[in-house]
């Protein structure tokens, strides 16, 4: 179990459910600096699938097959339907506490996952079970670096209220948010991250802010907390990025 996290998400799959282009452009920042070309003809695993639309974009770069899986129902009646045109990728209900894969898959990948788990440590060693050797672990995690204004006004609000709520009313003050941020957006910066927000739809900055909003368990992890993750399993780190200024992506090669 992940502490309630996962029945928050599946309320926001089920409003926000379709596979855009931009996911792309997103998937491929968030495994950086990995092309999607890396998934060519190998068998992966995509662990916390939420919608699936991180396994479309594998599938799609030419994946020779797949696992997708996550613990929250609605979600994964959401990704079946948007992988469907993908008979090689099988979409499972599963918590990553009971996946059970041994020497399985080429490449194992858990993005924006690992940070909602009550048991990190407990889903990286399975998933670090779950790949061959000479394998490649990747996973993306929110960095607590770049992030400490944010924390100091949003994460106190999502802990204290917007968690701890119906949804419906989380939704409503994303929205509300969300037309801020995007009045914000209207005036001159020089941020990069702003201008990378700037590109997204009304809708799918709401969903990214909604995101932030309810889940009940959000670790920030400094660089050394998120290297932790892979301490005493068969893994070498080959490298770790700090994602758009805000985020971490480690890779790991399975030993
Ligand atoms: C922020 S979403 C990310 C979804 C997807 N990886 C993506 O990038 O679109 C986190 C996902 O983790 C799933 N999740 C939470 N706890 C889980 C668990 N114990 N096992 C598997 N999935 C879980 C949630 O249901 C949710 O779909």
């Amino acid at each position: 179990m992940s502490g309630g996290t996962e029945r928050a998400f599946g309320f926001a799959w089920a409003f926000y459910h379709e596979v855009i282009p931009l996911h792309k452009e997103q998937f491929a920042g968030w495994i950086t600096p990995l092309p999607l070309s890396f998934f060519k003809a190998k068998r992966f695993l995509d662990a916390g699938c939420g919608i699936g639309r991180n396994s479309l974009w594998a599938l799609e770069a030419g994946a020779a097959s797949g696992l997708a899986f996550d613990y929250d129902e609605r979600t994964v009646g959401v990704a079946r339907r948007n992988l469907a045109a993908h008979p090689a990728c099988e979409v499972r209900h599963l918590s990553v506490y009971d996946l059970v894969a041994d020497a399985e898959f080429d490449a194992v990948f858990c993005i924006g996952v690992l940070q909602h788990l009550e048991r990190p440590a407990d889903a990286v060693r399975n998933l670090a079970r779950a790949l061959k050797p000479g394998g490649t672990l990747i996973l993306w995690a929110y960095a607590r670096e770049g992030n400490e204004g944010y924390l100091r006004w949003a994460d106190p609000l999502r802990r204290l209220v917007t968690s701890r709520i119906h949804p419906v009313l989380t939704l409503a003050l994303a929205r509300a948010l969300t037309t801020l941020l995007r009045l914000r957006l209207l005036l001159p910066h020089g941020d990069p991250y702003l201008a990378l927000l700037a590109k997204r739809s009304f809708r799918h900055t709401e969903a990214m802010v909604f995101d932030q909003l309810l889940p009940h368990i959000a670790h920030y992890w400094t660089k050394d907390e998120m290297l932790a993750l892979a301490e005493g399993l068969p893994l070498r780190v080959t490298r770790l990025t700090h994602t758009h200024g805000m985020s971490w992506t480690l890779l790991a090669e399975k030993l």
